[in-house]
C-alpha cells in the first residue's frame, strides 16, 4: 500500500546514535551497509562524507527532500510537546533535554536534506519497503534496522517480523537491530519468537547492550549472524 506522507512521523537519528546503538566499530564501518527504514537519518548523509559505504532503503524516499522536511517541521513541536509532559518516560542523558533532543532532531534532518537529492542521484537513498527487498542475496556486509522493527510491534505482525528479518540476512550475513521495545516502551512481544525462529535455522542471536537509552531500558540490541549453512555460494 503506498505510504501516505500526512500518516508519517519523519524523525530520524544522527551518525553518532547510529554508532552508540549498534555499537558500531571501525572495522563495522569498513563494511558495505544497508540501513532499513531509515528515514530523515543523517547516518547516510556523515558516514558518506567520513568515506563510509552505506546505503538507506524507505519507502519515504517516494516523496521530495522539501515533503520529508516539511513533515518532519509539521510534526516537531506537538512531539516535542508530549515528550516534555512525559519526562520520566525518558532517559536524559545523550540528550540532556526535551529541547536539546529537539535541537538535535531539527540538525539531524538538515543534515539528511542537505544530502538528499545527491544521495538519491547515487543511488544511496532508494525506495524500498520490508518485508521484501529488491537486492540480490549478499549484497551488503551488515544490515541495521533503527527504530522500525520491534519498535512497531503493534503495527507489524509477527510474521512481518519473520520474514523482514529473514530478508535481511538474505541480502547480509549479518543484522542488528535496535531497540528491542515498542513505542509503548516494553519489550517487543515478538522479540523471544523471532530469537526461536532464527536459532531453528541455525543462526547466532545475541542481545547485546549498547551505549545508548533514551527509552528507559532500551539499550540493548540484537546481533544475528547468519548460519553458515545458509551462506550463498
Ligand atoms: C521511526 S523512523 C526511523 C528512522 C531511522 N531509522 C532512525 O532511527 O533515525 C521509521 C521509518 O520506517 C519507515 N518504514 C515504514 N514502513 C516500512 C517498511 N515496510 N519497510 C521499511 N521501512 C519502513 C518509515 O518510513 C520511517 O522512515
Amino acid at each position: 500500500m503506498a505510504m501516505k506522507l500526512e500518516q508519517v512521523v519523519p524523525f530520524g537519528r544522527s551518525f553518532d546514535e547510529y554508532v552508540k546503538m549498534f555499537s558500531l566499530s571501525e572495522a563495522d564501518l569498513q563494511k558495505s551497509i544497508l540501513s532499513v527504514a531509515d528515514g530523515p537519518a543523517s547516518f547516510n548523509a556523515e558516514g558518506t562524507e567520513r568515506g563510509y559505504q552505506i546505503q538507506s532503503i524507505d519507502p519515504l524516499y517516494g516523496f521530495s527532500g522539501k515533503e520529508i522536511r516539511d513533515r518532519f517541521y509539521a510534526v516537531l513541536d506537538g512531539i516535542i510537546t508530549q515528550i516534555k509532559a512525559t519526562p520520566n518516560d525518558w532517559v536524559w542523558g545523550y540528550h540532556a533535554s526535551a529541547e536539546a533532543l529537539k535541537t538535535h532532531r531539527i540538525e539531524v534532518t538538515e543534515r539528511f536534506y542537505a544530502d538528499y537529492e545527491v544521495g538519491k542521484i547515487a543511488g544511496r537513498y532508494r525506495v524500498g519497503e520490508l518485508p521484501t527487498l529488491t537486492d540480490p542475496d549478499d549484497r551488503y556486509e551488515l544490515s541495521l534496522s533503527s527504530h522500525f522493527l520491534f519498535l512497531y510491534s503493534d503495527q507489524l505482525d509477527a510474521a512481518f517480523h519473520l520474514a523482514a528479518i529473514d530478508e535481511m540476512l538474505r541480502v547480509s550475513p549479518e543484522v542488528r537491530i535496535f531497540p528491542l521495545l515498542t513505542l509503548a516502551q516494553e519489550k517487543s512481544p515478538y522479540l523471544e519468537q523471532a530469537i526461536a525462529h532464527l536459532k531453528a535455522s541455525g543462526h547466532q542471536c545475541q542481545i547485546e547492550k549498547v551505549g545508548y537509552e533514551l527509552q528507559p531500558g532500551g539499550n540493548e540490541m540484537l546481533r544475528i549472524c547468519r548460519s553458515s549453512a545458509n551462506r550463498s555460494a
